[in-house]
This record gives structure tokens, C-alpha cells and sequence, in this order.
């Protein structure tokens, strides 16, 4: 009998975690992979972030001149000038939900 009702435990808190765990994914994505340049609040003011001269996603002029499909094009691609990379290409570690999510949450850095 124990079995069974280990199971649908689990069952149903797997259920729970998807249902709401959407928002919470990006900002983990976000603060595990991204914050290191670009900062947790989106500002870039890290010490990389300030050395590749990174916009602030808080700033509504940056947001407005940003279009949807370039950001994740730069996340799925990544940004390379001059033949340098500057940020990696995400595409092979992050779903392209996943992308599209976190395109979602920096449009919620604006102030
Ligand atoms: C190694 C530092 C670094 C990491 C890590 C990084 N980025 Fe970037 N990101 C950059 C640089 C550099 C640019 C290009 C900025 C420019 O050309 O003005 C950029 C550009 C972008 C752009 C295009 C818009 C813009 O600001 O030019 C988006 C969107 C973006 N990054 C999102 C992300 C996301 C989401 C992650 C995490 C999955 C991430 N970045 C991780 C450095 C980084």
C-alpha cells in the first residue's frame, strides 16, 4: 500500500510545481545563468556587464528600441562583434519556452 500512495504524491506535486512554476523558472534561469553580466535586476552594472558596456533593462527607452524577436534571436544565437564572442548562444541549454519566458521577464525589468 505504500507504493502507490508515494506515487501519486508525487504525481500530484509534479502537477502542482508545472502550474506554477512557470515565472519562478525564468528567474532561476535568469539569476543562474544570466545575472553574472547582465545583474539580477537587469541593470548590467556587474563588473563584466560595465566592461561589455551592457544595456540596462530597467531604463523604457532601451526596452522600447529592443524587439522581441531580436532578443531571442541574441539569447538563441548569442552576440559576437568583430568575431568575438560576447555572449554564448543559449540555444543547445534552454528550451525555446524557456527563451521566451525569459524575453517575458526582462520585459518586467522596466521601470
Ligand atoms: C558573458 C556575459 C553574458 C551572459 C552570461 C549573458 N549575456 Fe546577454 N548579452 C551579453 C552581451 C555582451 C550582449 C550584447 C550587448 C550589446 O551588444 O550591446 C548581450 C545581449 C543580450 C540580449 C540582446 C539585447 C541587448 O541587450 O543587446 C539579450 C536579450 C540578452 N543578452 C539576454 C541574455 C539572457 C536571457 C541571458 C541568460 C540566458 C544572457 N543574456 C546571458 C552578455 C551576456
Amino acid at each position: 500500500m505504500k507504493k502507490p500512495l508515494a506515487l501519486a504524491l508525487l504525481a500530484s506535486s509534479l502537477i502542482a510545481a508545472t502550474s506554477v512554476g512557470y515565472a519562478a523558472a525564468a528567474a532561476e534561469n535568469w539569476d543562474n545563468t544570466c545575472a553574472k553580466c547582465h545583474g539580477a535586476d537587469g541593470t548590467g552594472s556587474t563588473k563584466i556587464g560595465k566592461k561589455l558596456k551592457l544595456k540596462d533593462y530597467t531604463d523604457a527607452k532601451v526596452q522600447a528600441d529592443l524587439k522581441d524577436e531580436d532578443m531571442v534571436k541574441a539569447i538563441k544565437e548569442g552576440v559576437s562583434e568583430g568575431g568575438k564572442e560576447k555572449m554564448k548562444a543559449f540555444k543547445d541549454d534552454l528550451t525555446d519556452a524557456e527563451i521566451t519566458d525569459l524575453v517575458a521577464y526582462i520585459r518586467k525589468m522596466k521601470k
